[in-house]
């Protein structure tokens, strides 16, 4: 019995230290996905994306595609869709009438980003 009672619990640690040492193996997955999905789109790559059912824009230094969102818009179309392919951080902070989005607007931003905004080449 005591036998027994020493392999088992010998055989616990062991498989404890296996698992511990196996996660030192592998970077952790949220850091990882992370560096793997941050893609960077030049202004070139933006102006491509310029027509309401192709609307890419750059905000705060990150680039959406709001293709899918802008029927939802609750705007009028004239308002939004010039900012297409274009860099409209001043424009969506001042709705182009001198007050911000809601921090729900804020929020939705988040669920349209594909990537971040190329810095300027120094002339
Ligand atoms: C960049 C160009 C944009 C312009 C010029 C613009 C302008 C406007 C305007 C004029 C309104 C109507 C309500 C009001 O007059 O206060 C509005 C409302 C709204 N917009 Fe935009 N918008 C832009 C981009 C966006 C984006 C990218 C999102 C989110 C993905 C968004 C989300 C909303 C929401 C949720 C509302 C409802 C009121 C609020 O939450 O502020 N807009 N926007």
């Amino acid at each position: 019995m005591r036998r027994f009672y020493i392999s088992t619990t010998l055989l616990f640690w062991l498989l404890v230290t296996a698992f511990w040492a196996g996660s030192l193996w592998l970077p952790p997955a949220e850091q990882s996905q992370a560096v793997a999905a941050e893609k960077t789109y030049s202004k070139a790559d933006l102006a491509k994306h310029a027509t309401p059912d192709n609307c890419w824009m750059a905000i705060r230094g990150s680039v959406y595609d709001f293709s899918a969102y802008l029927p939802e818009h609750p705007s009028r179309p004239d308002l939004i869709e010039p900012w297409c392919g274009k860099e409209a951080t001043e424009a969506y902070n001042t709705k182009t009438k001198g007050r911000p989005h809601t921090p729900y607007a804020d929020e939705l931003l988040a669920k349209f980003k594909i990537g971040k905004l190329a810095a300027d080449k120094p002339k």
